[in-house]
């Protein structure tokens, strides 16, 4: 049997250089918070216990980290103090602890997992994922020699033949549970920056006749953010890993590069997706669904075979039947449309019951709100709603009904009925001349009277 895990995530580290009110870790990558992104990494290992590290006060990060606790570090003193604050809550545990930081969103399972499998084959005490670096300069340079790992020097206490060296510390880490505070507790403060730094249980580990080993892993995962510039960059890394997952589920993309998914986006088999399409929060489309360029779309279901956009706005709370027709600056909010139900042009839904095969014509408004509460509208099956037409909140329109074009709707409609809400037209015969002879003259006189002046 394997041994229970344990994870301590770091995220007391100042974040200065976001320059931001919210803390760095809560900072969203593909519309969820980098934090979340970690966690979501490191439950798929089953871990016994999570343990996170927070700065003093930061209650907005320990509210991200339930139900797991937080653990409080007292002064950001050091990567190696950071893990310390978290011991109290590991007392008892005596199996592996892995080490991640909450501002690195890219961190895989798969990768974690790897770096667990190689300290228990080679029953390392110490174990380290470590990169080779196209620029190593801001990272711990690893010793390595044979199969083991010796110790990890920081860059501003490394000597010019360390600093060649280009196989780095990710920072992720694990650890022997059973010795990790006898380890934590010999680590100094004896360098350049004056930090407890976490790396140097490495050198601890060796000198005491232990074993550590390094495991290497792609770069593309251990970009940290210290920035708003690396948050886009982790932003763009992130759309990239998303859009590959998608289309190799069966997704076409026209123009992949210019699609942007939330991370908990779900497109089916044969969703084909236009240029320039934006996934905000909680989406999910069907197989076979088209959503055509320029849409932005959002907290909505969209049924099999639906066809949306171009240029449709959807907001959350709506869902989206099976081959519904949604045409170009359409916007819908809380509204459910049922199947083969369109609304092809130019239209506000909002807080709405659409029944199926029901039309929506051009211009049409949902008015739902009077300044103070907001109000629903309800339709049937296969209504047929005129062009131009508003419906004001709260109404019911029966089914089978029609509503002509132009009119504004205050009363219920029942099921059947024929509905007019606008002024009669009147139709007089030949009065077209005598109204054009007569507006002729009105428009000479006036010109008379301005050559006068
Ligand atoms: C650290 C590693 C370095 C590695 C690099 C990878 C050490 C000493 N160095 O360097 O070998 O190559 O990460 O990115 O570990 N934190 C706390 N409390 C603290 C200090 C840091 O919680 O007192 C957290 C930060 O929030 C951050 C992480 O630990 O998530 C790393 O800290 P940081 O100061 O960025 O370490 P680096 O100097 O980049
Ligand atoms: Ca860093």
């Amino acid at each position: 049997m394997k041994s229970p895990l344990a994870v301590v995530v770091l995220a007391a580290g100042a974040g200065t250089r976001m320059k931001s009110a919210l803390p760095k870790v809560l900072h969203p990558v593909a519309g969820k918070p980098m934090l979340a992104h970690v966690l979501a990494s490191v439950a798929r290992l089953k871990p016994a216990k999570v343990v996170g590290v927070i700065a003093p006060g930061a209650k907005s990060v320990a509210k991200a980290f339930a139900p797991y606790p937080a653990a409080v570090q007292k002064r950001a003193l050091g990567t190696g103090d950071a893990v310390k604050a978290a011991l109290p809550a590991l007392r008892g545990h005596s199996g592996p602890v892995l080490v991640v930081y909450g501002d690195s969103p890219l961190i895989t399972t798969a990768s974690l997992q790897r770096l667990l499998e190689s300290c228990r084959k080679a029953g390392a005490s110490v174990g380290v994922l470590g990169f080779v670096a196209r620029d190593p300069s801001p990272y711990g340079r690893l010793i390595v020699n044979g199969g083991t790992l010796e110790k990890i020097v920081e860059s501003k206490d490394a000597n010019a033949g360390e600093r060649a060296i280009d196989f780095v510390n990710s920072g992720v880490m694990c650890l022997d549970g059973a010795r990790i505070a006898g380890l934590l507790g010999a680590i100094g403060n004896d360098n350049v920056k004056r930090e407890f730094y976490l790396t140097d249980v490495v050198g601890i580990a060796r000198a005491r006749g232990l074993h550590a080993v390094a495991v290497e892993g792609p770069e593309a995962e251990f970009q940290g953010v210290n920035s708003r510039a690396e948050l886009a960059a982790a932003e763009r890394a992130m759309q990239q890993r998303l859009r590959s997952a998608a289309m190799a589920a069966g997704v076409t993309m026209i123009d992949p590069d210019t699609v942007w998914l939330s991370a908990d986006t779900k497109l089916g088999n044969d969703v084909t997706i236009g240029p320039n399409v934006r996934f905000g929060p909680s989406v999910t489309v069907a197989s076979g669904a088209s959503i055509l360029a320029f849409c932005d779309i959002e907290g909505v279901r969209i049924g099999k075979g639906a066809r949306i956009g171009p240029f449709t706005r959807i907001r959350p709370g709506s869902d989206v039947g099976e081959d519904v027709h949604i045409g170009n600056f359409v916007e819908l909010k809380a509204t459910t449309i049922k199947r083969g139900a369109k609304a092809n042009h130019f239209a506000y839904l909002g807080d709405s019951e659409i029944g199926a095969a029901s039309n929506i014509g051009a211009g049409t408004i949902f008015v739902n709100y009077d300044g103070y509460g907001k109000y629903r509208t309800l339709l049937g099956d296969d209504v047929f709603i005129g062009s131009n037409s508003s419906l004001v909140a709260p109404v019911r329109i029966g089914k089978g009904a029609n509503v002509t074009a132009g009119s504004v709707i205050t009363e219920d409609v029942p099921a059947g009925a024929l509905a007019f809400g606008r002024a009669r037209q009147e139709t007089k015969k030949g009065r077209a001349g005598p109204l054009r002879a007569k507006l002729q003259a009105r428009a000479a006189a006036a010109k008379r009277q301005k050559g006068k002046k």
